[in-house]
């Protein structure tokens, strides 16, 4: 297995264009606690993601619904104790981000309380203007499109998106729009791999796949996921890297490894 890199430098947004601009693969992860966070730094991933995803995997929520701004200050905290070089990324949970007044205040939270480089929220339409505010004032955003969990009442299930040429169409539009109001990155969440390449090859910012096809710039999953001890039936984007891993460390290592050279997702793993 490679050994981690000896530039323990905090990654930065630019470093992460960078990555874009000479194909390095961005391998991301999400992490809630310090431990995992320390593990995940130490193995060299790029981006470790706080996300509202905590609700159901540190909670034992149904959704991403309930999950507060004060527990994901919390998390964040936690993580950015255990992190040196991997950027720290803050997911705004729902309703945090009615308006551009609110988003300030909560992304300002996120990143003097938490300790957080990147704040992420889900959608485009008014959130655009929630990117462009949060771009004015220097702070460093993550656009989410495609299954956007904190819509699941809306969209009524975690489904594949864009599968429609007007709709993949419609996706790439809103992308540009977030990338022009000042989004830093993209993630895309179970898109056909046709539509998650479009998106990384027309967009200047690094997209980040979650279920989106191996031609995005980089890779995320849950952490849980990829470790296998998520109940029930995984989605089939995930793929269980402690099943030829000798232990927590080795399989993180196998996924930022199978993700910088493209051999994670596969087709079996991609719409
Ligand atoms: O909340 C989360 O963990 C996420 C990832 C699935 C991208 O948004």
């Amino acid at each position: 297995m490679e050994t981690a890199t000896t530039d323990r430098k905090p990654l930065t947004v630019g470093r992460l264009q960078g990555m874009k601009a000479s194909r390095e693969v961005i391998a991301c992860l999400t992490a809630y606690d310090y431990s995992f966070a320390r593990l995940l730094d130490e193995a060299d991933v790029d981006v470790v993601l706080v996300g509202d995803s905590l609700g159901m995997v540190v909670q034992g929520r149904e959704t991403t619904l309930p999950v507060t701004l004060d527990e994901v200050i919390y998390h964040t905290r936690c993580v950015s104790a255990g992190t040196e070089r991997s950027l720290v990324m803050a997911d705004m949970p729902f309703m945090s981000y009615p308006d551009p007044a609110t988003a300030l205040t909560s992304a300002g939270r996120l990143i003097k309380e938490g300790g957080a480089s990147m704040v992420k929220l889900e959608g485009a339409g008014d959130q655009v203007a929630i990117v462009d505010a949060l771009a004015g004032a220097g702070i460093p955003v993550c656009a989410h499109l495609g299954l956007q969990p904190q819509l699941i009442h809306k969209i009524g299930g975690y489904r594949v998106q864009g599968r429609e040429d007007v709709a993949a169409q419609a996706m790439v539009e809103d992308a540009l729009s977030l990338e022009a109001a000042g989004a830093d990155l993209l993630i895309v969440e179970c898109v056909p791999a046709v539509l998650g390449e479009r998106l990384a090859s027309e967009l200047r910012i690094p997209v980040i796949g979650i279920g989106a096809g191996s031609r995005c710039d980089g890779q995320i999953l849950v952490l849980q996921d990829m470790l296998g001890i998520t109940p029930g039936r995984p989605p089939r984007f995930v793929r269980d890297f402690m099943a030829d891993a000798s232990s927590i460390p080795d399989a993180v290592a196998q996924y930022v490894a199978a993700v910088r050279h493209g051999d994670f997702p596969t087709p079996a793993h991609s719409f």
